[in-house]
């Protein structure tokens, strides 16, 4: 039996093996948090992306999409808060001259006194790291450092630097003269694009409250540590909705998305039990309520999705720091007035871990007379990267040019591949392990009567179907129709 941590290593290596993850600049020894994606990576995530879209803005008749711009003005991010409050209390190892989050070393020290069932310890502290952090005592955190003799992990010193706000924005100069130049920021959330363009989009869309406007894209944040692969990473892709709602109804339109956005994730049947909500019992001066939708990780259970509702904050902001009016005239109660908002704000790479954790499996195929296992992923067949591989038998007797016949049949409606290297078996075991649904085999009978082998990857059951067939079949399995139609 694996322990978690094996567990999560084996996902972070298949991830590599098989062209899903790669981190970023190898052949330079890789840049510290920042990951690419491979070829089947790519695949996954644009699937992700769609999945998410076609939720949101195909299924509702009142969410529509923007795409807005990674620079933005630079008064947005004062107006936002984040210039001033976007921050993690940092502290330094004089000897390891390692950085670290204040917060999370004595997070991790928690955990240990839990471990170690020293449970009124663990509460105690949990309960000063609180008070230290509501108040942005970055003295106290430091003093509690002390008091509880937490060591830097790598030089095992107690020698600490005060503990400092560290803002996580990226920031760059914009135009080409040094002098002539402006500070911007790499946006830190996609969500201020939309709020800036709320009513470009109300107007030109002729959109009537209660609307959504959505938005995939990219977003950058230098964390102080980023750990766990590609749970937090310094560029990573959002996909966040704003629903623009009238005064007093926000709390209705944010119970319903919290389940909308629950039943999303499990509609692609995940483990049930591995999803939680987290309601947050402290919540930020502008949001009325605040809850996460949490996944078991291998690691824990840890924030994939945020919902909240932000009251009128972002958009009164706006208002202020803009000087133009952000309001909204609702016809129904003859007002004028700043719509309230509720967020649903999902990462897209936290996503794609989820989906990565839960696919994985070794499962064990050993019987009575050998021993034989597969390594496999289990994904959603409609957002698996590739939807179905076609063998020949052989590579001789006119199989290829048929299995050729059957991809060009499939591969303009799917992601297929050709595969003609190997025993059967061990192209079944390579489909497997990227998680394609459908092997389909031509053999000497298809020559005949047109039919040919089915293998279904989770059951590694077998069918004869008849190539004409196939397109409804890959419709039934692999497409979003089954998907989407259960989100109804
Ligand atoms: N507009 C709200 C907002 O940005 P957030 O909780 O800071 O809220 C939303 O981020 C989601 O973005 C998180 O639930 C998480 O999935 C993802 N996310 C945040 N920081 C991330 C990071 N450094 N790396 C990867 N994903 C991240």
């Amino acid at each position: 039996m694996k322990t978690n941590d094996e567990l999560f290593k084996n996902v972070i290596s298949h991830a590599k093996e098989y062209g899903f993850v790669f981190p970023s600049s190898e052949i330079y020894d890789g840049l510290s948090a920042v990951y690419d994606y491979g070829q089947l990576g790519a695949e996954l995530k644009n699937n992700i992306k769609t999945y998410w879209w076609k939720a949101m803005v195909q299924l509702n008749e009142n969410i529509v999409g923007i795409d807005s711009a990674i620079f933005m003005h630079p008064k947005i991010w004062k107006a936002s808060g984040h210039v001033d409050g976007f921050n993690d209390p940092m502290i330094d190892n004089k000897d390891s001259k390692k950085r670290y989050r204040a917060d999370q070393l004595i997070e991790d020290k928690i955990a240990r006194y839990e471990k170690d069932g020293k449970t009124d310890k663990a509460a105690k502290l949990q309960a000063d790291l609180d008070a230290a952090l509501n108040s942005d005592d970055l003295g106290r955190l430091k003093s509690i450092i002390e008091e509880h003799e937490i060591a830097c992990p790598v030089s095992g010193t107690k020698n600490w630097t005060e503990v400092r706000q560290f803002n996580l924005m990226f920031s760059t100069q914009m135009g080409a003269m040094a002098d002539g130049s402006e500070e911007v920021y790499l946006r830190p959330e996609t969500a201020q694009g939309i709020f800036v363009n709320f009513l470009n989009v109300q107007k030109t869309g002729r959109m009537k409250i209660p609307f959504g406007i959505a938005q995939i894209g990219k977003a950058f944040r230098n964390e102080v540590i980023a750990r766990q692969f590609i749970m937090r990473m310094r560029e990573f892709e959002q996909m966040e909705m704003q629903f623009f709602v009238r005064p007093g109804t926000e709390l209705e339109w944010y119970n319903q998305w919290k389940e909308t956005r629950l039943k999303w994730h499990l509609a692609l049947k995940p483990n049930p039990s591995k999803y939680r909500y987290h309601d947050h019992v402290k919540l930020a001066h502008y949001a009325n309520a605040a809850v996460d939708i949490e996944y078991e990780f291998p690691f824990g259970f840890k924030e994939v999705e945020g919902i909240h509702s932000r009251t009128d904050f972002d958009l009164s902001q706006h208002q202020t720091f803009s000087g133009k009016k952000l309001q909204y005239f609702d016809p129904e109660i003859n007002q004028n007035y700043v719509p309230y908002v509720i967020e649903t704000s999902i990462g897209l790479d936290r996503m794609f871990l989820t989906i990565l954790c839960n696919a994985y499996e070794e499962e064990d195929l050993s019987t009575d007379e050998k021993q034989d296992s597969r390594s496999v992923l289990h994904l959603h067949p409609a957002l698996a990267p590739i939807k179905a591989a076609v063998f020949p038998l052989t590579k001789k007797d006119g199989l290829p040019e048929k299995a050729r016949e059957v991809m060009d049949l499939l591969k303009i409606d799917y992601n297929i591949i050709y595969e003609e290297k190997d025993a059967i078996g061990k192209r079944y075991r390579r489909q497997d392990a990227i998680g394609t649904p459908i092997c389909i085999t031509v053999d000497h009978q298809s020559l005949q009567d047109d039919t040919v082998t089915i293998r279904h990857r989770d059951s590694m059951e077998q069918e004869r179907v008849a190539i004409k067939d196939l397109e409804k079949l890959l419709d039934g399995i692999v497409g979003w129709k089954p998907l989407l139609q259960s989100l109804l």
